[in-house]
């Protein structure tokens, strides 16, 4: 009896929660235009349409049937998505300051809120500062003879062995994030380091309910296992006289601002933007690395020419022993050509979340205050006004300077990627080693694709290695 009115009661709150929705939508499509598309069931929008397909086929019927800016409901917040070039543009570069950065709850408290991502302003900018001087071409330089030795230990690890590619990938994009974080010379225990950034990033997707036994509330525990590693971290290299290790390495940087700046990073503000860095540049970097060796294997013909940069660049060297230099680096025409082609195709950030901070005008349609605004990254580099036969793995096209904001990997404006270069050198040397001195076979049987959250293949690549 009390369940058939609980049941009677709550259809009821929503078909009125749903007339309040239609009559305010309504209201404001009268009142302003407001760009085409559907809003859905009340609350949950189209986010079941969303999730029953995969995203990317979701955005493109919907951009085949409303055009390039379209608006949705989903995860229960209407949305504009923008599709073309320009409007990527406006959003993210020429009006970027009409829209802010927006991530959901549970992210934003367990990466912690002093991240820069979430920032905009003074704030944002003076972290911006720090991670671009650490995480650049002159940052970066000095660890290119660390991330190979890393990238020989790792392949050296896969030998004759059938390893999960973005698993491993992972574990090697972490150690380069790691190393480029606190230095070279850190005594730190990166078993513990690990363990605990894991039982983190679980919690990401998590409801934001900090009650025993959630995932968020484990998650919100390694937190500050990983605050108190970082503290030990801070602590020795204090002790240690005000050390400063020759690789200027990112925690460097952000203590060196405190005392440089007079306005001191506090303790909290230095843990959120390391763990912020890991989130930043681990899974999109293995993701990339993981796709690159699966298009590799499935063109022989461009395998082999990859293979001859690289073995030209070994044959110029006095001993087989002798390491990369950053000139070699730049020599990799064609691998850099795979990375681009790669970064387009798989485009593993399909897209990116802001909000609109008033209402914003656009080509006659309105972008109301609140509502989030997605620049649709995927549907732009597959879109064949700008990259003809888009689902061809073709690095030719890279020949030519793609046009403006049509290639996007790393993001556009204020908040763009400043790891790209780091991410571009970590590919570089990886590719150089796998090539020359190792073979891999793919697993036929698994051609697909999955979402972890970004998109990798299926499985994340299984493949069998041996040294050639
Ligand atoms: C292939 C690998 C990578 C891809 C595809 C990628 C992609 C992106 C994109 C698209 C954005 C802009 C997001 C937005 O506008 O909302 C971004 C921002 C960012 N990335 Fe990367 N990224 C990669 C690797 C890295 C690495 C290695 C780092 C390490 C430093 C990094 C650190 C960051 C940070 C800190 C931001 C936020 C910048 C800000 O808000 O000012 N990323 N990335």
């Amino acid at each position: 009896m009390w369940t058939i009115a609980a049941a009677i009661i709550l259809g009821l709150a929503m078909f009125v929660f749903f007339l309040f929705r239609v009559f305010e939508y309504s209201i404001l499509a009268r009142r302003k235009k407001l760009p085409p598309g559907s809003m859905g069931w009340p609350y949950i929008g189209e986010t079941l349409q969303l999730y029953s397909g995969s995203t990317n086929s979701f955005f493109s019927l919907k951009q085949k049937r409303y055009g390039d800016v379209f608006k949705t409901h989903i995860l229960g917040c209407p949305c504009v998505m923008i599709a073309s070039p320009e409007a990527a543009r406006f959003v993210l570069v020429s009006q970027a300051h009409l829209f802010k950065p927006t991530f959901p709850t549970s992210k934003q408290r367990i990466i912690g809120p002093q991240a820069l991502f979430f920032h905009d302003g003074p704030y944002h900018a003076k972290l911006r500062k720090l991670v671009v001087s650490s995480f650049a071409t002159e940052g970066i330089k000095s660890i290119l003879s660390d991330i190979e030795s890393l990238t020989i230990a790792t392949l050296d690890s896969w030998d004759a062995k059938k390893i999960n590619t973005f698993t491993e990938m992972k574990k090697f994009t972490f150690q380069v994030g790691i190393l480029r974080i606190f230095g070279r010379q850190e005594n730190i225990d990166m078993n513990e380091l690990n363990e605990a950034y894991l039982s983190l990033e679980n919690g990401y997707n998590s409801l934001a309910i900090n009650i025993p036994g959630t995932k968020f509330n484990n998650a919100m525990k390694a937190r500050r296992r990983l605050s108190k590693i970082v503290e030990k971290v801070v602590q020795s290299r204090r002790a240690k006289s005000q050390h400063r290790s020759d690789d200027s390495n990112f925690l460097d940087v952000l203590l060196a601002s405190k005392e440089e700046s007079g306005q001191q990073l506090s303790h909290e503000q230095v843990v959120d933007n390391i763990i912020g860095i890991i989130f930043a540049s681990r899974d999109t970097t293995a993701s990339v690395l993981t796709w690159i060796i699966k298009f590799l294997k499935s063109s022989p013909v461009l395998l082999e020419s990859v293979t001859a940069e690289h073995e030209s660049i070994t044959l110029k060297k006095a001993s087989s022993d002798d390491r990369l230099t950053w000139e070699d680096t730049k020599c990799m025409h064609l691998t850099t050509r795979v990375i681009q082609e790669t970064l387009r195709v798989a485009t593993v950030l399909s897209f990116t979340f802001r909000e609109a901070v008033e209402d914003v005008e656009y080509k006659g349609y309105i972008i109301p205050k609140g509502w989030k605004v997605l620049p649709l990254f995927r549907n732009i580099h597959h879109s064949p006004d700008y990259f003809p036969d888009p689902q061809k793995f073709d690095p030719s096209r890279f020949e030519a300077t793609p046009k403006a904001n049509t290639f996007l990997p790393f993001g556009n404006g204020v908040h763009s990627c400043p790891g790209s270069e780091l991410a571009k050198l970590e590919m570089l040397v990886f590719i150089h080693h796998l090539i020359t001195k190792f073979r891999w076979e793919l697993d036929e049987s698994k051609t697909g694709v999955q979402y972890s959250p970004f998109q990798i293949p299926q499985e994340g690549l299984p493949i069998r290695v041996d040294r050639k």
